[in-house]
Formats: structure tokens, C-alpha cells, sequence
């Protein structure tokens, strides 16, 4: 008895000896030989979780998700620099993306995952892929503001006439995507026009579903916000969309903005090959597809993967063409700042 015990106790050693330099050898960290990615995740946490659950029952992957916000989690990352635990990060818009790049902080994607994502869903310098993609759309309630009335163009918003009739939510990354795709399309001064009327014109709100809200309920006619937080309380019960309508300004208007969600490797990783494994998932068929089937309700944008069948579809909405690695993030915060925005 105190023999077997003796044998087993020294079998568990070498074995847990084993596991201890085989993991050293590769440089992982979780037992069995598979890598632990690091996520740092500014997308819709349950999207994320739902993605990352299918990856690690693919490959075996485990994945630590951190979340945060957009810009909060690209100023950590520039901040860790090489230092950064972080293996991947994924957005909401790509702004975001964009920082980050412009500090030398991303890995190239492989050309296995660029080739599964069209050129017009990712930047032209490679440093990262779009994942996912939601659109500008101007809610209103047509009891406030008759569709004759509707602007033609996000432009419009910053004419008198719109004084106190529309909310945006200025301090938000989504919207101050926005604001950088007005920019690259109309130029730095017109664009800081738009923004200087937008702060005579505009009810800040502290978020897009608060925008839907105040429309839903009367207290604003407008609101410019994404388009899946009225499609996903559509697909609820509705409560705050039912007295809401949807128009797209198509048109290659900077108002049909199309803003990626972005997925880049860090140059920190310490797993580059899990780590691009991670983003070549997202972008192939079966990321896009739990994308696609879940109740987040953007756009897949990779792999040929069609979005929900209750969603305008992504090519009819007329969105302008803007070279996504042209959208600057510091530059927009700075100018809303300027104009007293935020
Ligand atoms: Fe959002």
C-alpha cells in the first residue's frame, strides 16, 4: 500500500514536471499544452463571449477576455507597449484601431485571414481586419417630424432648422466614429463647420439606446445613433422603438457611414500563431456565422457570411467609400473638443 502510494506520488510529480516544461517549452500557460490568449475586447461583451466560446471549442484556445472601451483599451495597449499582455484586440469602430496602428502596435494579419475579408472591410496597411459592421441611421418619430421633413443629408443636421430637434451621443466612440467619417469625406473645415452647428443644434445624450428612448418617447423628434440598437429592441418586445422609424440616407452620404469593428494581433503577443489564429476565427466562416446568428444584430462582413434576414442588407445601403486606416480618433476628439462638443 505505502509502495503503490509512493510510485503514484512520484508518477503525479513527473507528470506535473512534464506538463511544467512542456508549457515552458512553448511558452503557454495553461496545462494540457494549449495557449491562453489574452482578449482585450471593446466589442459588445456578449458578442465577444459568444465568439470566443466557439473558437475555444474548435481549437482548444482558451481565451481570458478583458473588456473596456474603445479608446480606453487602445491607450492601454500603447501604453504596455511591448509589456502588454494583451494577444489580441478587438473594437466597436475603428478609430480605435487606427491609434494603435499608428504606434507600431500591431502585428501584419496573416494573409490567409486578409484574403477572407474584401479590401473595402479592412485597412490598406494590413495592421488589422474588420470583423463586423454597423451603420449611421437617423431615427425619428413620425408623429414628431413627417418623413418629408427628413433631412437629406447628415450635413443638414447642422442648419438652423434642426436647433434642439435631434440627440447625439457626443462623448461615445460610435458617434464620434461618425464624426471622423464626416471628416475624411467633407475635409477638416468643413467638417469642423458641421461640428460647430451640431453644438448649437444637437441634445447630447449619454448613449445611443437613451437616443432611442427620448425618440421613442417624444422628447426628441431625431436621433442619430447604429442600427442595431433599433433593430435589436425591434426583435424584443419593442418598448422603446414602436413609435420609431428607420430611414437610411444611402446616397454614399457620410450620414451612411458603415463603421468596422476591427481585430488585430498585437506585436507584444507572445502567441503570435494562436493569437492570428484567434482573428483568422472571427473573420472565417464560422465566426461570421455565431456573428451573424446572434441577437447583436450587425453585420458580418467576411467570408461570404450573409447578415440576419431582417437587416437592410449591407450592399444596399449606399454607405460612402472611406479608407478606414483615414479615420482618426485623437484629431476628432480634439476638434469636438474645440467646438465645445464635449
Ligand atoms: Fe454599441
Amino acid at each position: 500500500m505505502l509502495r503503490t502510494r509512493r510510485v503514484l506520488a512520484a508518477t503525479v510529480a513527473a507528470g506535473a514536471l512534464l506538463a511544467f516544461s512542456s508549457a515552458c517549452a512553448s511558452g503557454g500557460d495553461s496545462p494540457g499544452g494549449k495557449q491562453t490568449l489574452t482578449l482585450y475586447n471593446a466589442q459588445h461583451e456578449d458578442l465577444a463571449k459568444a465568439m470566443v466560446a466557439d473558437f475555444t471549442k474548435e481549437t482548444g484556445i482558451k481565451v481570458n477576455i478583458r473588456s473596456g472601451k474603445d479608446f480606453e483599451l487602445a491607450n492601454q495597449l500603447v501604453q504596455e507597449g511591448t509589456k502588454s499582455p494583451a494577444d489580441v484586440f478587438i473594437t466597436e469602430n475603428s478609430p480605435a484601431m487606427s491609434l494603435v496602428a499608428s504606434k507600431n502596435g500591431f502585428a501584419k494579419v496573416d494573409q490567409a485571414t486578409l484574403d477572407q475579408v474584401p479590401a473595402g472591410y479592412r485597412p490598406s496597411d494590413s495592421t488589422w481586419v474588420g470583423f463586423a459592421a454597423r451603420a449611421t441611421v437617423l431615427v425619428y418619430n413620425p408623429s414628431q417630424l413627417p418623413a418629408a421633413q427628413l433631412p437629406k443629408s447628415i450635413m443638414d443636421l447642422a442648419d438652423l432648422a434642426w436647433k434642439g430637434r435631434y440627440g447625439v451621443a457626443a462623448a461615445g466612440a460610435d458617434f464620434q466614429a461618425i464624426v471622423s467619417a464626416v471628416l475624411a469625406a467633407k475635409g477638416t473645415d468643413a467638417g469642423t463647420a458641421w461640428l460647430n452647428g451640431l453644438q448649437s443644434n444637437a441634445k447630447v445624450y449619454p448613449g445611443n439606446g437613451a437616443i432611442l428612448k427620448a425618440v421613442n418617447a417624444g422628447e426628441i423628434p431625431a436621433g442619430v445613433i447604429y442600427h442595431y440598437y433599433w433593430y435589436k429592441d425591434r426583435a424584443e418586445a419593442g418598448a422603446n422603438s414602436k413609435n420609431t422609424e428607420l430611414p437610411f440616407f444611402g446616397n454614399q452620404d457620410p450620414g451612411a457611414f458603415v463603421s468596422l469593428s476591427g481585430a488585430g494581433v498585437t506585436r507584444a503577443s507572445k502567441h503570435q500563431a494562436e493569437a492570428q489564429q484567434l482573428v483568422r476565427y472571427l473573420t472565417g466562416k464560422r465566426g461570421q456565422q455565431v456573428l451573424a446568428d446572434s441577437t447583436a444584430l450587425e453585420y458580418p462582413v467576411a467570408s461570404g457570411v450573409p447578415a440576419n434576414a431582417k437587416l437592410k442588407p449591407l450592399s444596399e445601403l449606399g454607405a460612402p467609400t472611406i479608407d478606414p486606416a483615414k479615420l482618426n480618433g485623437p484629431q476628432v476628439v480634439e476638434l469636438m473638443q474645440q467646438e465645445g462638443l464635449l
